[in-house]
């Protein structure tokens, strides 16, 4: 029943609590569509961005974090269906509300089986859309309350789940109780994989702060201009797409701590801010000239040699000195090798437990894990293991079981074509190493390229090279892709 008051409210609707984090994508190629959509969504506090074709639509998800897609299912030049399917594919997560034309239900149905969260037919009133949208920005509430509920659990195990025996990590247990106690900023160095985020946790909860927040931040996978925003946060309008502000993290984490991980990876004029923000203990959001005072504990980690970065002028001097009045190193897993049978022990329990059943090892093929290298440290581990029980229905591990390389040369010249004079061309060494590096880590690519010492762009592009010329890439390839 409409009265006098609620017509009020519905033309001038409340913004829905904790949309104005929600990035909502408008897709449709009638401009009269798009903006009245824009206005709503907008009223109703999203953030929204607009695409009048298919095509621009793919670009904008690739470059922000679109949380729900409203999609027109009549686009020039595109089928709806496969639009919805090409959107799915950039952006798994995101909800995408399809909007179909009138008699065209058969449609609709055909879309939400291919995996659209709900549609809406043309015409539909602003009502309808206001009802779409809170149902909406309510499911995607859930989904993040719900992460954030998974992400605190798992924080709170990895505090004392660091296991290892070795006097290095013995010593690296006094350093993080004695951490827990200061609240200066500590500089995680290692290499990829032998923990940084598990001790940084272990920290964060070792202190008398542990009740507030731990907010890891990855330095190395946003674009600047997000890292940037994600940090320090943005007032209204300050860049295209900016339609509400948004608090920076290390204004959230008030009191509690944040964890700057592959901080190795910050551009220069954010290393400036960061120091600037550690200094003066304040922060100004990207478009404003209000300072805002922070209360929270820097963690930072990397695997690269930052005294080196240092010395080639990619890193600030004064930053490092900042980040580093407490280090800790962790070894990598070759220079504790003792450690190993008691993480095999610690990691297939925990699958044990995971599956139901109890899994064990043979000597034989414990003996390979103890002579490997593990250039990927305690996850090329983990993973090696849990290949293994997923390969393997017996309960007993066996040699056979784990990955080859484990029990193998690493650099496999049986696979290459040789050629008469024994020369093996330097391509074809490239493409060896590669592959090699590739099934070492099992397919986790960014870990491959940092490993290889090659840029992740290089990396794929070579990969592409190597599909082009029908090389079997991507069967060696795990689950893991990016990361
Ligand atoms: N000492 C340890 N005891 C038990 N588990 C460990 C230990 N070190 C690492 N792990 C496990 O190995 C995996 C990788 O650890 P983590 O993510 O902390 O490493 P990282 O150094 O941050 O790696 P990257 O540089 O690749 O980000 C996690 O699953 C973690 O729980
Ligand atoms: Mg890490």
């Amino acid at each position: 029943m409409v009265t006098a008051t609620n017509a009020a409210v519905l033309s001038h609707p409340p913004q829905i609590e904790g949309a104005n984090f929600l990035n909502l994508l408008i897709v449709d190629d009638d401009r009269a569509i798009r903006e009245g959509c824009r206005e709503v969504a907008q009223s109703l506090g999203f953030n929204t961005q607009v695409a009048e074709s298919a095509e621009q639509a793919y670009r904008l998800l690739d470059s922000s974090g679109t949380d729900a897609v409203l999609l027109d299912m009549r686009l020039p030049g595109a089928s709806g269906l496969e639009a919805l399917h090409t959107i799915k594919k950039h952006r798994a997560d995101a909800l995408v509300i399809v909007v179909t034309g009138y008699g065209t239900v058969q449609s609709a149905v055909q879309a939400m089986k291919d995996g659209a969260y709900d549609y809406v037919t043309k015409p539909f009133s602003m009502e309808e859309l206001r009802l779409l949208l809170e149902r909406v920005a309510g499911h995607l509430r859930l989904k993040t309350e719900n992460r954030v509920l998974r992400e605190t659990i798992k924080s709170r195990q990895g505090f004392g789940n660091i296991i290892g025996r070795a006097p290095e990590m013995e010593k690296l247990y006094r350093i993080i109780a004695k951490a827990g106690q200061s609240a200066h900023p500590v500089l995680i160095l290692g290499e990829s994989g032998t923990g940084k985020e598990l001790v940084a946790k272990s920290i964060h909860f070792a202190g008398a702060f542990r009740n507030k927040p731990f907010i890891p931040v990855d330095c190395g996978s946003l674009v600047p201009t997000l890292i940037e925003s994600e940090l320090f946060g943005h007032v209204r309008g300050a860049f295209t797409g900016a339609t509400h502000p948004k608090d920076g993290l290390l204004a959230i984490a008030e009191g509690g701590t944040v964890f700057l991980d592959e901080i190795g990876e910050l551009p220069t004029d954010l290393q400036a801010k960061l120091l600037r923000a550690i200094q003066e203990k304040e922060i100004r959001p990207v478009g404003s000239v209000r300072r805002v005072p922070i209360n929270v504990r820097i963690l930072a980690a990397t695997n690269r040699d930052l005294e080196r970065a240092v010395a080639e002028g990619t890193f600030r001097r004064d930053l490092f000195f900042r980040l580093n009045v407490l280090t800790l190193r962790i070894p990598p897993l070759r220079e504790r090798r003792q450690d190993i049978p008691l993480l095999v022990a610690h990691v297939l329990e925990r699958i044990g437990r995971e599956a139901g059943n109890e899994k064990t090892i043979s000597d034989e093929a414990l003996k390979a894990l103890l002579n490997y290298d593990w250039p990927g440290n305690v996850r090329e581990l983990e993973n090696s293991l849990e290949r293994a029980c997923a390969l393997s229905s017996a309960n007993e591990i066996q040699m056979r079981d784990l990955p080859t390389q484990i029990y193998s040369a690493p650099i496999d010249l049986m696979g290459m074509s040789q050629p008469a004079n024994g020369i093996v061309p330097m391509a074809e060494m490239e493409k060896q190493t590669i592959m090699n590096a590739l099934t070492q880590v099992n397919g986790d690519k960014m870990l491959a390229a940092r490993l290889l010492g090659i840029g992740k762009t290089t990396l794929y592009r070579k990969l592409k090279e190597y599909e082009s010329q029908n090389w079997a890439v991507g069967q060696s390839a795990g689950a893991r892709t990016g990361g």
